[in-house]
């Protein structure tokens, strides 16, 4: 199979090179435009971005000229270089412009930025979660009048956490979560948080984070009803916290269940877990296993835990019983800018392609 082209818009920032780091070996998928601010207009990418994904930046894109262009502009230059998807790692201030641009002229956009995440035919998508909501793309090009789409990446940590969820929601039906999270500074972006800030610190508040996750958690785990998402009825709540983490966020979840959940059995249907919804379709970014399950007292840790499954997996531990709660406890890490950001991205990408949809 020939690769398709993509572009990746806001190519030079934390998720733009993650994904550029991850595209560049892909079986399906070929870089062929890199789109940065008016800063970097027609600069070569390889002379002016700061490289800071670990590994060289990759030989492909050192030679191409970042692009810049206003919303309008974009699809034509996209069109004249045979793009069809577009991955975008925008800030969440201009991203929805340059989105609805592009998803009208018949292009897949992937994106990771915020706005649209909660809108009732966005697909906000975690494919081993809710693979089926790919099916509101019909709705939305009927109700946008798109040629195209619009497909959201959930926020970063709310990806970790409701894989996390899934086979403990599908085995005793959850009523009520409570998720208190740690991280990473890479979620703030390339320039989000100044080490004066954060080193030998702990910032208690995340801007609009707790909120995101409670929303796009219950959406996420919704089901689709009359060409609608219907929102999951358990209840949550957050608590987001920034702490001295390169990459990797982790959460302290806290489940109450409908039905009895010995953690042994708790943990065979975690480990069981391989994202049915996607499971048979080979996707290259999926990896075999979601979850993985760790015994130690002392795991999940970010710098040890956070590379398996080549990012894609989230990693479990100190699973036990909540008596207070009537339900489990346990922690959760998960890769910020590759499951929570390009990571399910790229897996998005290739399911809508396995599914005939570009
Ligand atoms: N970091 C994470 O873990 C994470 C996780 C999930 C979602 N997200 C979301 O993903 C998006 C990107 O996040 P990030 O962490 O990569 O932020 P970032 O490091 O600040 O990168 C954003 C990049 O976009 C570029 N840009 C600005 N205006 C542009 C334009 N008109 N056209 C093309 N590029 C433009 C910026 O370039 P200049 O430097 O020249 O301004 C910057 O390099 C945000 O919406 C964020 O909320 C991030």
């Amino acid at each position: 199979m020939a690769r398709r082209a993509v572009a990746v818009l806001g190519a030079t920032g934390l998720v733009g090179q993650r994904f550029i780091s991850l595209l560049s070996r892909h079986p399906w998928f070929e870089i062929r435009v890199l789109a940065g601010s008016e800063r970097v207009s027609k600069a070569r990418y390889g002379e002016t971005v700061n490289w800071i994904v670990e590994g060289s930046m990759p030989e492909e894109v050192r030679g191409l000229n970042i692009i810049y262009a206003r919303p309008e502009e974009l699809p034509l230059l996209l069109e004249s270089e045979n793009v069809d998807i577009v991955f975008s790692a925008l800030p969440s201030n201009i991203a929805l412009e340059y989105e609805f641009e592009l998803a009208k002229r018949g292009f897949l956009v992937v994106s990771n930025a915020s706005p649209l995440r909660l809108e009732p035919d966005i697909p906000l998508l975690n494919p081993e979660v809710n693979a089926d909501h790919l099916d509101l793309i019909e709705a939305q090009k009927g109700f946008r009048g798109f040629e195209g789409a619009i497909v959201k990446v959930p926020n970063c940590t709310t990806a970790i956490l409701t894989l996390s969820l899934k086979p403990l929601a599908d085995s005793f039906s959850l009523e009520l979560v409570v998720a208190s999270s740690m991280q990473a500074i890479s979620g703030a972006g390339l320039t989000g948080l100044p080490a004066m800030i954060i080193h030998d610190n702990l910032i208690p508040y995340i801007e609009g984070e707790e909120e995101k996750v409670e929303k796009e958690s219950r959406k996420i785990m919704g089901e689709i009803l009359g060409g609608n998402i219907k929102p999951a009825g358990f209840k949550i709540t957050a608590s987001t916290h920034r702490v001295p983490v390169l990459e990797g966020h982790t959460i302290a979840v806290f489940a109450k269940l409908k039905e009895e959940a010995p953690p042994q059995e708790a943990v065979k249907v975690i480990e069981e877990f391989r994202g049915n919804k996607i499971k048979n379709l080979n996707l290259p970014t999926a990896p075999e296993k979601p979850i993985i399950v760790r015994r130690e007292n002392d795991r999940p840790q970010p710098r040890l835990d956070r590379m398996e499954g080549n990012g894609m997996s989230i990693v479990v531990g100190r699973l036990r019983e909540d008596k207070a709660l009537g339900g489990l406890k346990y922690i959760v890490l998960g890769h910020n800018t590759i499951r929570g950001a390009a990571g399910t991205g790229i897996l998005i990408a290739e399911l809508a392609l396995a599914r005939g949809l570009v």
